[in-house]
């Protein structure tokens, strides 16, 4: 048995948790004020209009309470009934060794509170039930990141075309370079995240999409193991070939991911394509079940992309026909937005749906865990040193059977998996630049890894 290290915390300067906590969760917060007094405004019904002034005014105390760092409450018995996943949180608070405040305490744990207490205030009224309080920020986001958006399915339109046409079929090294261009295409769409760019412009959102800024990143990839992914996915043999998405954002990330699955579906690579949403609005931009008809909706509204329509037009029926003929489907569950690392993707855990996905995973020919909150709960979130073997973070999850691929660009300190060297380089790189803080180049979103395990590690 091996010591684990300490996890990160939001009390720690030198952490990325210290400015989450105390300057993004209080505009992130913030937003939602703005998004449910939208909501208001646009109904007529008064109940409505009465149970979202209820609803403001908890927000207004999550914001006071994350300012003045008031200590975190466990949930109450009759908030439990309501939704019984959140007595994983009190299981782990329970754990705690001394009280977590919203500004000192695991910064991983905390922040998933963080999202279900909002959850929970929204939910509690009735006639807010079914309202996502982030959907129009990732609706608005998707369709300013035009300009990604034309490319990708230009791009998309004429592989498939090619892939397609029998009488010239593509070579496995030709087929193996473009899983690696589309694999960098759904890696990079990870920079597009909400609560990264809470206060972004449409420059900043376009400079991380397109296939130039994707050239100019790829050296930016510090842990790459796409070569044993590759031959992992060859080894299975192709009726049972099927790959799942642990996703992470709506709008452009999703449209990445999408992007993957249909080449490797088209050029009869894959068979199936599953896709794990979350059950709730979660971490601003996370993709639910819902999310993927607005997607089909906001692409074919010819208002806000209207140029390369025969293309966006492909892409969609592509999709749209992956989908009816069920070899891409969506899933969720309440696993992924429960306190629980995924270190509980075991037999055991049975009281949230760990069990279930395990069961699911064991004949998955790759499961590509998508983004940086996924990578938190793949790692623990733990400080280990960055040379640690990815499979020593994935610890219980790392003889599972389950061949995980983490597609993530880094945007909080936990990162494994680098040669040695790799940090000391990049800490002084990130100094020489006028930042304080030589480690936070890890939090910046400008370095990403690839990293793989395959569901054995000795
Ligand atoms: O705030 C914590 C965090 O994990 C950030 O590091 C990141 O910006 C965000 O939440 C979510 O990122 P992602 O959408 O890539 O999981
Ligand atoms: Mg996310």
């Amino acid at each position: 048995m091996i010591e684990l290290p300490g996890v990160y915390n939001l009390g720690d300067p030198t952490s990325f948790a210290f400015s989450t906590a105390r300057e993004r969760w209080p505009t992130i917060i913030g937003n939602c004020k703005v998004d449910v007094s939208t909501h208001i405004n646009e109904s007529n019904d008064p109940e409505l209009a009465h149970q979202g002034k209820i609803i403001l005014q908890d927000i207004q105390n999550i914001i006071d309470d994350i300012k003045n760092g008031a200590l975190i409450r466990k949930f109450t018995e009759e908030e439990v009934k309501l939704i019984p996943s959140l007595q994983s949180y009190n299981d782990k608070l329970d754990e705690l060794n001394e009280p977590a405040t919203y500004l000192q305490g695991p910064w991983l744990l905390i922040e998933c509170y963080l999202y279900r207490i909002l959850d929970l205030n929204i939910k509690s009224q009735s006639k807010w039930i079914d309202f996502d309080v982030f959907e129009a920020s990732k609706r608005s986001a998707f369709v300013l990141s035009k300009s990604g958006i034309y490319e990708l399915a230009i791009r998309y339109h004429y592989l498939s075309k090619e892939i397609k046409n029998t009488n010239d079929p593509i070579s496995i090294e030709k087929l193996s370079f473009l899983f690696e261009e589309f694999i960098d295409v759904s890696l990079w769409g990870n920079a597009t995240d909400l609560s990264l760019l809470a206060n972004a412009t449409l420059e900043d959102i376009q400079s991380r999409q397109g296939q130039e800024a994707r050239a100019e990143s790829s050296k930016n990839i510090i842990d790459n193991d796409l070569p044993e992914a590759w031959k992992r996915l060859l080894s299975v043999p192709f009726e049972q070939r099927r790959i799942d998405f642990v996703l992470d954002n709506a709008g452009f990330e999703f449209y990445s991911d999408l992007s993957l699955s249909l080449f490797l579906l088209d050029s009869k690579l894959v068979k199936n394509v599953t896709f794990h949403c979350k059950t709730r609005p979660w971490m601003v931009s996370d993709t639910m079940i819902k999310d993927y008809k607005i997607f089909i909706k906001d692409m074919l509204d010819e208002t806000s992309l209207p140029d390369h329509r025969e293309e966006i037009n492909y892409f969609v029926k592509s999709i749209e026909h992956y989908h009816e003929n069920k070899q891409f489907q969506l899933v969720d569950s309440e696993f992924w937005t429960s306190a629980l690392d995924h270190w509980d993707i075991t037999p055991q855990e049975t009281n949230y749906g760990g069990n279930k996905l395990y069961n699911y995973f064991q004949d998955s020919t790759l499961v590509i865990v998508k983004g940086d909150l996924n990578y938190r709960k793949l790692t623990g979130d733990m400080k280990w040193p960055r040379t640690t073997p990815f499979g020593i973070a994935l610890n219980k999850l790392a003889n599972s059977n389950i061949h995980i691929l983490a597609l993530r660009t880094c945007k909080s300190d936990v990162c494994v998996g680098l040669a040695p060297g790799v940090e000391e380089k990049l800490n002084d790189h990130w100094k020489s630049l006028g930042n304080k803080i030589p480690e936070l180049w890890c939090s910046s979103g400008q370095w990403a890894v690839i990293s793989y395990n395959p569901g054995k590690f000795s």
